[in-house]
């Protein structure tokens, strides 16, 4: 059995890879070349990937995929993704180009507040504590005069601290409640670094206070830590077009196709298993330029599921109906995103990603996004109320059946036309393949 490792943090890349290969790996080298091979030739650029983390091995890669045509507010971008799912970009593609025809989206900032918690323990007497706090609210905000100068430079900070008593769910649980404005970043650092001396401050406080009994004073802090629920930071995306203008073919008229539509959104809204999918739909577009963007996707899908059973039931983060002949189709979601700080300017694929976007501000950037999760969901639930979603997923998955099976070009180019008139299945692409090769 393989023994626990000690200092492994101490060992060169190579010394990891070689340990690594020995007691889990066979002492396999194609395993190492494998890892090797993701090495960026350029030493620099490599370094600086080995040390955005701990214990790097190798790069991992997923594709960067670029959906054009998204015109938003009357502005055009170009949307850069990350995403390894075949025909994400593609359906993010498809519906740029259907809602450029019918007017494009209109995305809207609707606030933008972030939140931060001082989760403490108090025994004692309520109304003593509340006089504390108020009482040391300038004192709070002068202790974090250092962190917050520049980001109040750029209009931002904090903007209000309250006191929340939460004994009746657990006791003697208390939190301070902090609002922030982080402007263009997402603020992690800057929201952790003030909750902290928040909280330092709140613990001398409390135990100076001559007003406080001897339990009192042992006012006791649990954790400080930023909220990735951030439901007043909201986003709005939408699209809308008359009826009738819905319709692509003689299949279907356009009142048809959106009354399709809103029962297949319907069903989300009160199905929590369809629900999940539904949102897992929009997170498609939302995580792609999230990641693209270096911005934290697990904060943002956390974030945004909370959101989605604010209600006490979990249901679609997209809405739709017909007003007038008018057909609606929307989202509100909480996103806090930042377009400075983090990797932003570290990450020369972000960088870079950011640049495409030309260098978005925050607000910007969640409305860009919003839209990547509107589209995602139109484009989803356009193919499964009308085709079904198969027939886009298998031609993408046909290309990864046939690299997986190491298909040569020429195999690629016979068999993507042949499956143009077929149906295609896992099994029956093999055996197309195998039929090729015989
Ligand atoms: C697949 O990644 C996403 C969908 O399942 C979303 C949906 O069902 O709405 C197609």
């Amino acid at each position: 059995m393989t023994k626990p490792i000690h200092g492994f943090s101490k060992l060169d890349k190579s010394e990891k890879i070689n340990w690594l290969a020995k007691n889990y790996l066979n002492n396999d080298d194609s395993a190492i070349s494998v890892l090797k091979q993701y090495w960026n030739t350029n030493d620099e650029l490599q370094k600086l990937h080995d040390e955005f983390i701990e214990n790097t091995v190798s790069n991992f890669y997923l594709p960067l995929g670029l959906a054009p045509n998204f015109r938003i507010n009357g502005k055009y971008y170009v949307l850069p993704m990350a995403i390894e799912e075949s025909s994400v970009v593609a359906a993010a593609s498809k519906a740029a180009k259907f809602w450029d025809e019918r007017g494009g989206f209109k995305a809207s900032v609707l606030n933008t507040k972030k939140i931060g918690q001082v989760h403490f323990l108090f025994q004692g007497e309520f109304s003593r504590l509340d006089k504390l706090i108020t009482k040391i609210k300038p004192k709070l905000r002068e202790a974090v005069k250092p962190i917050t100068r520049n980001m109040e430079k750029r209009g931002g900070g904090i903007l209000d601290i309250n006191l929340i008593d939460k004994t009746s769910e657990l006791d003697n649980y208390y939190q301070l409640f902090v609002n922030f404005d982080t402007r263009d970043s997402m603020g992690a650092n800057f929201i952790n670094s003030c909750l902290e001396k928040f909280a330092e401050v709140l613990q001398e406080e409390a135990q100076q206070n001559p007003e406080f009994t001897a339990k009192e004073k042992e006012l006791n802090v649990i954790m400080s830590i930023l909220s990735n629920y951030v439901p007043e930071c909201i986003v709005r995306a939408e699209v809308s077009c008359p009826v009738e203008d819905l319709s692509e073919n003689e299949d279907m008229t356009g009142q048809e196709f959106a009354e399709k539509f809103i029962q297949a959104v319907k069903i989300a809204e009160i199905e929590p298993y369809r629900a999940v999918t539904h949102n897992k739909g929009v997170m498609n577009g939302i995580d792609a330029v999230v990641l693209a963007t270096g911005n934290d996707f697990r904060a943002v899908e956390a974030g945004v599921h909370a959101y989605a059973s604010r209600n006490g039931r979990y249901t679609s983060l997209t809405h739709a109906e017909i007003e007038n002949g008018i057909f609606k189709f929307w989202m509100e979601i909480p996103l806090a995103l930042g377009t400075v700080g983090g990797l932003t300017s570290l990450h020369p694929l972000v960088k870079l990603a950011l640049d495409i976007l030309q260098r978005p501000s925050a607000n910007d950037l969640m409305k860009i996004t919003a839209v990547a999760g509107l589209a995602q969901n139109f484009a989803a639930l356009r193919s499964l109320t009308t085709t079904g979603i198969q027939q886009g997923h298998m031609k993408m998955h046909l290309m990864n059946i046939l690299n997986q099976n190491q298909a040569t070009d020429q195999e690629k180019e016979e068999l993507v036309e042949f499956f143009t008139h077929h149906t295609i299945t896992h099994s029956s692409v093999i055996e197309q393949l195998e039929n090729l090769r015989s």
